[in-house]
């Protein structure tokens, strides 16, 4: 399915350098919340409405099926809701940002498909949208500093990436997950220990009781990497934590005392999560030279993951991230991306699919200079979120 649109629609709606800027629709369906914003020229939110969806609840895990059926329901009610808010009619609108990729095919088809009909029927732009780019975009929404350059650490339910950006657009991978992002981590221990799903504000609440060091965790890839050269130095996994929580749970599920180690359980698993993003954050602050760092995604509404950070860069550096309800999936940072998108919109994603990696992103420049990690793959996309 090609990107559709083109910029052929634009009229006497807001524009900058004869690009449309605003008012822009932005429409959010990769995952599990339907999400619709409108922003104004200046990427100011006029309206926002975010549906999360609760259908999961009952199967501990986001359905694929019932996710794409509950977008289909929802999504022209939360784009009226967002309109509404925005007191914005849809003939105002410049142009309809949506995201294309990453996340469950199904449910993104349905988002996907309902924007290019908006668009086409408007005779607007229609603008497809990286969600991880999205991810990035969240923090400037509330905070006109948070711009590059800085190392990007994008933590969700299916990315774990850290990424150094010079510039907008300009997207080098430093480090990724091999195996588990740590937002299914977090969902994953959060059954383990019979919380609902999702898994991670449970275990940030739970573990405010908790002794993190009651149980030991290991770090996974931090202690054993020591060098810039060695593979693992910038990369993340959290297969193995996470197994070694189950396997800590079991005997205390059968002698009957999980109950009372929940807390201390949800404490350590973060503690050691945490120490992991962290460290790695660091690794990749020393190695690039800058000191701004970007915290995006789900997982950036952890606040102990924030306060970690803020106190790991010292006095000389600085963190941007969202407020949680911006750092979650939302359709105001998809507007925002789409904001820049729209003048390159032949870099924008071409193609609906599960699996994408950001326009504009390749192998960390440095690392490859110093012949130390190597190349790598651009950033890719695990599916399913
Ligand atoms: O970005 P997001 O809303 O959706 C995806 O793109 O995946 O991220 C969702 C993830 C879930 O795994 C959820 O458990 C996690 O973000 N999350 C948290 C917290 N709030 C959401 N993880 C840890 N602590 C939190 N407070
Ligand atoms: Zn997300």
């Amino acid at each position: 399915m090609d990107a559709g649109g083109g910029l052929s629609g634009l009229g006497a709606r807001s524009t900058f350098g004869g690009i449309v800027i605003g008012p822009i629709l932005g429409v959010e369906t990769s995952c599990d919340e339907t999400s619709a914003a409108v922003l104004g020229p200046g990427g100011e939110i006029l309206g926002l409405v975010i549906h999360s969806q609760d259908v999961h609840h009952v199967y501990g895990g986001i359905v694929p099926e019932l996710a794409a059926r509950d977008h289909l329901r929802r999504i022209t009610l939360v784009v009226d809701a967002a309109l509404g808010q925005a007191d914005v009619k849809r003939k105002e609108l410049a142009a309809v940002a949506v995201t294309a990729a990453p996340g469950l095919i199904g449910a993104l088809l349905v988002g996907y498909t309902w924007a290019r009909a908006q668009a086409f029927g408007l005779g607007i732009p229609l603008i497809p949208v990286h969600h991880m780019e999205a991810h990035l975009f969240g923090p400037v929404l509330e905070n006109p500093e948070a711009v590059p350059p800085f190392v990007a650490l994008l933590v969700s339910g299916g990315h774990t990436l850290l990424v150094w950006v010079p510039v907008w657009g300009r997207y080098e991978l430093i480090g990724e997950t091999r195996d588990d992002a740590v937002g299914e981590a977090f969902d994953k221990v959060g059954k383990l220990l019979g919380l609902p799903y999702p898994g991670g504000p449970e275990i940030e609440a739970l573990a405010r009781q908790g002794d993190p060091l009651r149980f030991a965790f290991p770090r996974p890839m931090l202690k054993r990497s020591q060098s810039e050269d060695d593979p693992d130095f910038f990369d993340f996994s959290f297969s193995g934590l996470k197994t070694a929580v189950a396997q800590t749970v079991a005997p205390l599920e059968e002698n009957g005392t999980l109950e009372s180690e929940r807390m201390h359980l949800a404490a350590g698993f973060q503690e050691a999560a945490v120490d992991v993003l962290v460290g790695k954050t660091l690794r990749a602050v020393r190695a690039v030279g800058c000191t701004r760092v970007l915290v995006g995604g789900g997982v950036s509404a952890n606040k102990f993951l924030r306060d970690r950070l803020v106190h790991a860069l010292g006095r000389d550096g600085t963190l941007f991230y969202s407020s949680p309800r911006l750092a979650m999936d939302n359709g105001a940072m998809v507007a925002r991306a789409g904001q820049f998108r729209a003048d390159r919109l032949q870099e924008s994603v071409q193609e609906v699919s599960a699996r994408a990696p950001i326009p504009g992103s390749t192998a960390w420049q440095g690392s490859l200079r110093s012949g130390g990690a190597g190349p790598r793959r651009p950033t890719s996309i695990k599916e399913g979120h």
